[in-house]
């Protein structure tokens, strides 16, 4: 028994070491291309069937291993030609720069421009002001230049580093959420690739590097977003993981035509269709690990106009279910600005929302009111 965890937690020690020295992105490709060597060869030794049981697996062990070799020269020792600096995506409007945000898992090896660091850092200032913020408590998003350990990212060598509080407050969390996607939102449109990174961050690498910028008794970082220059260069496994997470959850389940999320939302429908890509572009919003963790739900008024909209997480997590609503909030905000949608946000009351019961989950966070005359 003892042995056994003893084993778990030296593989558990092992993946850790390789995740953090970046090494783990082209484990799946080794071992893939081994055991379809180990195959080969075990076919060979049998003689029978040697279409299936020798070249097959001998030709996709020889492809895997090919393109192990070439993501470790092009990625992992950086030997590859230069890459242009893409483009900026000032022709695109608010809804298809939204959709146009990817997380980028691999950068190149050069520093932003001067030019596209200051007007990055003009765009923080404004999104760090106080008065942008939902809350009370100050956020702040620190300017790190330094290759810090992050997973499954490769390359990244500019970081924005989320803190809030170190007392926790939900809605600082919201403001870490929001304000950031606003920043990413115009990196985007300055052609620039962004990486929100939490779970994937070493946390002693980002203190190290912050150094007298963290004071430990006050300050508490939220997550961290790498930026930079997109590379075509990416390890087999990442381009996996893009592909997997590329996916959302259908509109009716996240948008619900009835404040306690019993009616689903049809964004196309009379009085809703009046709000039409904002729904499209909080379904496609980033979060950690894709979890989707936010609802939103329409309520009409007397008059059968939308009233208001109020957002939900649907976890207890104390951090990246906020942020994930934060994110929403601001591509919705982002959206209806574009669409000339007046609105706020407010926190409601049970009376004001009136509802007898306020479950646990989904958690109400914030209400959207609509301002429209
Ligand atoms: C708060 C937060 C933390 C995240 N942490 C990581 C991370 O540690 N590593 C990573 O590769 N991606 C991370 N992501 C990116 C998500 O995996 C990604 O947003 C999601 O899979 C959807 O893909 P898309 O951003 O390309 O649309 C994070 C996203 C958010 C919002």
């Amino acid at each position: 028994m003892a042995s056994a965890s003893s084993l778990k937690s030296a593989l558990w020690d092992l993946k850790v070491r390789l995740q953090f020295t970046g090494w783990l992105q082209y484990l799946p490709n080794a071992l893939l291309a081994l055991v379809l060597g180990g195959v080969a060869a075990a076919g060979w030794l049998i003689g029978a069937f040697p279409a299936l049981l020798f070249w097959m697996p001998l030709a996709l062990a020889s492809l895997l291993a090919a393109n192990l070799v070439f993501d470790l020269v092009t990625v992992k020792l950086g030997l590859r030609p230069a890459e242009r600096t893409p483009a900026r995506l000032d022709h695109l409007d608010a809804f298809d720069l939204m959709r146009a945000r990817l997380s980028c898992r691999s950068f190149q090896s050069r520093d932003l421009s001067p030019e596209h660091h200051a007007e990055l850092m003009a765009c923080v200032s404004r999104q760090t002001e106080p008065a942008q913020q939902l809350g009370h408590n100050p956020i702040r998003f620190e300017y790190v230049a330094s290759p810090l350990t992050v997973w499954p990212v490769v390359g990244a060598r500019e970081f924005l580093v989320a803190i809030a509080p170190r007392e926790y407050d939900r809605t600082a969390v919201v403001d870490v959420g929001r304000s950031l996607q606003k920043v990413v939102h115009h990196a985007t449109q300055m052609g620039l690739a962004t990486c929100w990174i939490g779970p994937g961050a070493d946390h002693e690498s980002i203190l190290r590097h912050l150094g007298s910028r963290f004071d430990t008794d006050r300050d508490h970082i939220i997550c961290i977003c790498a930026v930079g220059y997109a590379s075509k260069f990416k390890p087999a496994v990442l381009r996996l993981i893009q592909r997997v997470q590329r996916k959302r959850l259908p509109m009716a389940e996240l948008f619900f035509a009835a404040p306690d999320l019993g009616v689903p939302l049809d964004p196309e429908a009379s009085p809703f269709d009046a709000f039409g890509r904002c729904y499209e572009v909080c379904q496609w919003a980033p979060s950690s690990f894709n979890g989707q963790t936010t609802r939103c739900a329409a309520v009409v008024d007397e008059q059968g106009r939308v009233a208001r909209f109020d957002f939900f997480a649907t976890t207890h997590s104390q951090f990246y279910a906020p942020v994930a609503l934060g994110i929403w909030l601001a591509n919705w905000e982002i959206g209806c600005e574009a669409a000339a949608l007046p609105g706020r946000f407010e926190v409601l009351g049970p009376e004001q929302r009136s509802v007898t019961h306020a479950p646990e989950l989904p958690r109400y966070d914030i209400s959207w009111i609509c301002e429209a005359g």
